[in-house]
């Protein structure tokens, strides 16, 4: 047993915010990359458009948007579309930062959306087995960055590898 199932823990999730002005020109760089993906998610269904983009230890940036279907579950997020392909083009690389926006196609801005829970998994996996933390970068409509320092802290008790072992 898990020692938080034998009595009440509490996890708390911190976000960094940093006004529009604050983000350095890397983080700025990577939410403009994230948006331009964005621009070009396949979401007629939804449409709603999202993009990442991810930040490599050689300073590559891996992008990625939503791609939907018309058998629903089928398509998959853009998280999880920039994370799969950037560690199916650089296995061995680290991903050091990602950069998630989201907007409505009928409008002309971005809005603060956090990743859903599968994504939050699927990060998780490559942040464990990197044995170095991921920093998220989520923007809202008015330049408002909030930074999470890992994947980690956006999952309070996850489950990994180390579940499967005895
Ligand atoms: N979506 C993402 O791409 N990432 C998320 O974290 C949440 C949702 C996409 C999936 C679907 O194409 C659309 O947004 C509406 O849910």
């Amino acid at each position: 047993m898990h020692d938080y199932m034998a009595e009440r823990v509490k996890k708390e999730v911190y976000l960094n915010k940093y006004q529009p002005e604050e983000p350095s020109r890397e983080i700025k760089q990577l939410i403009d990359e994230a948006k331009k993906a964005a621009l070009n998610a396949y979401a007629p269904y939804s449409n709603f458009q999202v993009g990442a983009a991810l930040l490599l230890d050689d300073g590559k940036i891996i992008t990625g948007n939503n791609q939907e279907n018309a058998c629903y579950p089928t398509g998959l997020c853009a998280e999880r579309v920039a994370f799969f392909s950037a560690k199916s083009q650089y296995p061995d690389s680290k991903i050091l930062r990602v950069a998630i926006v989201a907007k409505r196609s009928v409008d002309d801005f971005f809005k603060l959306a956090t990743p859903c829970g599968s994504c939050r998994q699927a990060m998780s996996e490559y942040e464990n087995n990197q044995n170095q933390n991921i920093a998220v970068y989520l923007a809202d409509a008015d330049g408002t960055v909030f930074e999470s320092e890992s994947i980690d802290n956006l999952l309070p008790f996850k489950f990994s590898d180390k579940d499967l072992k005895s």
